[in-house]
């Protein structure tokens, strides 16, 4: 890797200087709450749907459960369940088991609860790495992962941190992996098969069935990522959405990665990485006994792990049940084909996706002289945060349920910022590279 030039780091952490210590005195609780109230103030309205993702907002009602249940366990932790904490492993394990039955795993899967999307693919890289270092007798063996250009970052982060090297091939013309380039991409160094359910910027499935069908011939080891859409497509599905099978219903597929913390409405810090079967699940383990406590064992990347992440996710899943998720469901679907529609019907402008299949829209310009950042700048500076597209230049966004009520007043805003640009004739708007 190379020595970076410039600072990459978000403004907000260049800027930490330090204006604060510790207070001599203790400033009293409720001061301390208004402040904090305060400090929100210059934040995006998410629950009012002015942010495209980040935050995933069902109603006040799962929004005071995921509080309460994460407040009845603020100080327990993780690393002690089954131990210190029984609760905690009951917890985890009751979590393991409904999205094993949710994603269609079969007897004998492997799973571990983890702080988000990127520990799941973490753990997936780690796994599939450590198992081809055994099987192959290479113990600082170095491989590579078959993936296509629209793999969430995620997925680099955990190859650049464990020596596995990423190909990322270029996707079809609908957005999605092509498997032949893939196939073409594979070489004796290549130990994983890399998906997206769906992918992040353009809201389209991979062919997962005919990847899968790769991955049996090739005896390689295929990793869905459904960090996004875990916990929407199954209830999507059911909905009667065209979602393509993407689970463990498509023989060729060895692990999967869900957010709860996404569309599964759970607070922060909760996801699942499931493994077809539990034996590959030995080389997700880390041990070490080579310092005088004895030995450390975690199952993943995390020490320390939130016990109300645990709690809150196990009381959300089993509060709004199959009921709660579909109407959930409903919601965000309905929101989504509500905006692509109103969206399309702008002329100068395009939905590239999505087809039905996710909630993840992406716009372009449909007038060559209309400047899309400057739209996405004048929708920001309108309360609307939105996330920029580079390849192509875009708009692109998540849509949860709270965008239902807002989708109108939305669509008015942005009818009024491609009015705005185009009458201010703002032009080559350069792409801003924080926007994520
Ligand atoms: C497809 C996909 N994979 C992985 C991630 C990473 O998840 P997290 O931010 O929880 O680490 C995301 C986040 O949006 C995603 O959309």
């Amino acid at each position: 890797m190379s020595k970076l030039t410039t600072d990459p780091r978000p403004s907000h952490e260049k800027n930490a200087e330090i204006t604060m210590a510790i207070p001599e005195k203790g400033i009293a609780r409720d001061a301390i709450l208004s402040e904090l109230r305060a400090l929100k103030q210059d934040d995006f309205d998410w629950r009012g749907g002015r942010l495209p993702s980040y935050t995933y907002y069902l109603d006040e009602k799962t929004l005071d459960l995921q509080r309460d249940a994460y407040g009845e366990y603020i100080s327990e932790n993780a690393l002690g369940a089954g131990r210190a904490f029984k609760s905690l492993e009951i917890m985890t394990n009751d979590i393991k088991a409904m999205s094993k039955s949710l994603f269609h795993a079969p007897a004998g899967a492997g799973a571990s609860f983890t702080s988000g999307g990127t520990e799941s693919v973490f753990m997936a890289v780690k796994t599939a790495r450590d198992r081809a270092r055994y099987e192959r007798g290479e113990p600082h063996g170095r491989y590579r992962i078959v993936s296509c250009v629209t793999a969430h970052p995620c997925l680099d982060k955990a190859a650049q941190l464990l020596d596995v090297d990423v190909i990322r091939t270029p996707h079809d013309t609908e957005f999605r992996a092509d498997a032949d380039l893939m196939r073409a991409a594979i070489d004796e160094r290549t130990i994983m098969l890399y998906v997206s359910a769906p992918n992040f910027p353009f809201g389209t499935f991979d062919p997962i069935s005919k990847i899968g069908a790769l991955a049996e011939e090739t005896m390689l080891w295929l990793h869905v990522d459904a960090c996004w859409g875990g916990f929407l497509s199954p209830f999507a599905e059911r909905l009667g959405y065209p979602v393509p099978l993407w689970d463990f219903r498509v023989p060729g597929v060895t692990s999967l990665s869900a957010d709860i913390h996404k569309f599964g409405y759970a607070a922060k810090g909760a996801s699942i990485i499931i493994y077809r079967s539990s034996e590959i699940q030995q080389f997700e383990t880390f041990s070490f006994s080579g310092w005088p406590r004895g030995t450390y064992v975690t199952p993943t990347f995390l020490g320390t792990k939130a016990g109300g992440a645990v709690a809150a996710a196990w009381a959300v899943m089993r509060n709004l049940g199959m009921e709660g998720y579909l109407r959930a469901a409903r919601e965000t679907m309905e929101a989504t084909t509500k905006l692509v529609a109103g969206l399309n019907a702008i002329p100068e402008i395009k939905c590239l996706t999505p087809n039905g299949e996710s909630n993840l829209v992406t716009f372009v310009a449909n007038d060559p002289a209309l400047d899309i950042y400057a739209v996405a700048d004048r929708l920001e500076a309108k309360g609307w945060f939105r996330g920029r597209m580079r390849d192509p230049k875009g708009i692109q966004q998540g849509v949860n349920p709270a965008h239902l009520p807002v989708v109108q007043d939305y669509l008015k805003a942005v009818r009024e910022a491609v009015a705005f640009v185009k009458a201010e004739a703002i032009r080559d708007t350069a792409y801003d590279e924080r926007s994520y």
